[in-house]
C-alpha cells in the first residue's frame, strides 16, 4: 500500500469500534479500560472522513472481543458505533450499538439522597433515555436528570 493511503492498518484478531461519534474515541478507550499498562495493540483514529457522519473516531483493540456491558456503555457515548469482531482478519461479527430507551444497573444516579444510593437497600438503578445525542437520562426513582458528563466520570 503507499504512504498515500496507509492511513489506519487493518487487524488480525480482535474489535474495531466504528463510526464512534467525533470526539468520543477517548470515552471509549477508557469504557474499555485501557490504559499505559494495557497489553496489545490498541489504534485510535481521529476525525477520519465518513459517509455516514461527515466525519467519525475508530478504536482498533487487536487480541480482545467486548463483553456485553461493555457494548452497553459505548452505546452511552457513541449511539452510531458499529462493533466488529475480526478473526484471522475478516469481519466475522458486525453489530450496531443500540441505546435501550431504559437503562437498567450500569450507571448511579448523581444524586446521593437517592434511594438507588442507599447502602442499606437494594435498589438497582433504573434511567429513562431522555435524548441520546448527547446522552440525557432521568432517574426512575428521584428525577434526577444526569447528563454526559455526570455519565462519563463513572467510567
Ligand atoms: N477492519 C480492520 N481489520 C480487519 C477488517 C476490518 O481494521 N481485518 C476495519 C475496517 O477498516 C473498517 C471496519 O473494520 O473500519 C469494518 O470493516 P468492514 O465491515 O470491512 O468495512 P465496511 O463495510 O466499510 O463497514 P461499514 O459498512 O460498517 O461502514
Ligand atoms: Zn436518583
Amino acid at each position: 500500500m503507499s504512504r498515500r493511503t496507509l492511513r489506519v492498518s487493518k487487524i488480525r484478531n480482535g474489535t474495531v469500534i466504528d463510526h464512534i461519534t467525533k470526539g468520543h474515541a477517548m470515552d471509549v478507550v477508557r469504557i474499555l479500560g485501557i490504559d499505559g499498562r494495557s497489553v496489545g495493540v490498541v489504534t485510535i483514529a481521529m476525525n477520519v472522513p465518513s459517509e455516514k457522519l461527515g466525519v467519525k473516531d475508530m478504536v482498533k483493540v487487536e487480541g480482545r472481543e467486548l463483553n456485553p456491558e461493555e457494548v452497553d456503555r459505548i452505546a452511552l457515548m457513541a449511539p452510531n458505533a458499529t462493533i466488529n469482531i475480526v478473526r484471522n482478519y475478516k469481519v466475522v461479527e458486525k453489530q450496531t450499538v443500540k441505546l435501550p430507551s431504559v437503562v437498567y444497573g450500569m450507571i448511579k444516579c448523581t444524586k446521593p439522597s437517592c434511594i438507588s444510593n442507599s447502602e442499606n437497600e437494594p435498589v438497582k438503578p433504573i434511567f429513562y433515555v431522555k435524548n441520546e445525542d448527547p446522552p440525557i437520562l432521568r432517574c426512575h426513582y428521584c428525577g434526577n436528570i444526569m447528563e454526559e458528563q455526570d455519565i462519563l466520570q463513572q467510567f
